[in-house]
């Protein structure tokens, strides 16, 4: 593992790491990708319906749970987590799946990750596998360090004029600081972003604010397959009381469990390495 990416994974945030998935490798993920279009899952949906804003997503699908894990185990992805993280192990959580589909659709709300599941610690990642070709201007935008600041409120993603709206709200208590609004701004913030190639793949602190990546003209279609990452250094860090569960909305009997501080583990989670 090269020093100087291991540096800027730990104190940015994100790094491409280029030449990452061979043919056959990228083949399997784009199968597993078709799959879960097809089969969406209980927590898929599309936002900003008839808007330019619009996005097909899907999330922790219990349906493709097998078939990801058994493409996981062949991936070397959780491997290069863990010299990124500097963690003896890395577990497999779960898939994230993006669509944005014919050149039309803005750039996704920025937001961390944490902001709607119950994790802190240094060694999560999320794996951004996409299909084609990409300019920076249509890659995933991250904010330089932000996994390191505070936790923000997350968007409620529900309002195509307000990509700040707060997700909790004045239900959370303690009240967790907006959103800043990134897009609007974005000279104000250092941002990372990097072209890539089929095979090249983005890795990310899923504590990080990212967003951004609109399709357009130049790059019409994103399909992009996540898959989610955790090391040793993974703890639960419940979310604000508010009506939203503290646990999160995704595997909630596995980890329900889990009070603050404590590692983040479950039988549920494979462990890849
Ligand atoms: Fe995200």
């Amino acid at each position: 593992m090269d020093a100087e990416l291991r540096t800027r994974f730990q104190e940015d945030g994100a790094v491409l790491v280029k030449n990452c998935l061979d043919a056959e490798q990228l083949a399997a993920c784009r199968e597993a990708f078709d799959w879960a279009v097809a089969n969406p899952g209980p927590a898929a949906f599309q936002i900003f319906d008839g808007t330019v804003h619009q996005t097909h997503n899907d999330n922790s699908n219990p349906k493709a749970k097998e078939r990801l894990d058994a493409l996981v185990a062949t991936l070397p992805l959780g491997k290069i987590l863990a010299e990124l993280w500097g963690s003896e192990n890395a577990w497999y959580f779960a898939e994230e799946v993006f669509l944005k589909a014919g050149g039309k659709t803005g750039p996704s709300p920025w937001h961390q990750d944490t902001s709607y599941l119950p994790w802190a610690g240094h060694h999560w990642g999320n794996a951004w596998i996409s299909f084609e070709p990409l300019p920076q201007k249509n890659a995933l935008g991250v904010v330089r360090g932000s996994c390191h600041g505070p936790r923000y409120d997350g968007t409620t993603f529900m309002n195509p004029d307000d990509p700040t709206e707060p997700l909790h709200g004045a239900y959370a208590d303690p009240p967790l600081p907006r959103l800043p609004d990134v897009e609007a701004n974005r000279d104000a913030f250092d941002i990372v972003s990097y072209a890539s190639e089929p095979g090249d793949v983005l890795f990310l602190h899923p504590g990080s604010l990212h967003g951004g990546a609109p399709v357009d003209a130049d790059c019409p279609d994103r399909h992009t397959l996540v898959l989610r990452f955790f090391g040793d250094d993974a703890v639960f860090n419940p979310l604000p009381d508010s009506p939203f569960t503290r646990h999160g909305f995704l595997f909630q009997k596995e980890t329900g469990h889990l009070k603050a501080g404590e590692p983040y583990r479950s039988p549920v989670f494979q462990k890849v390495y």
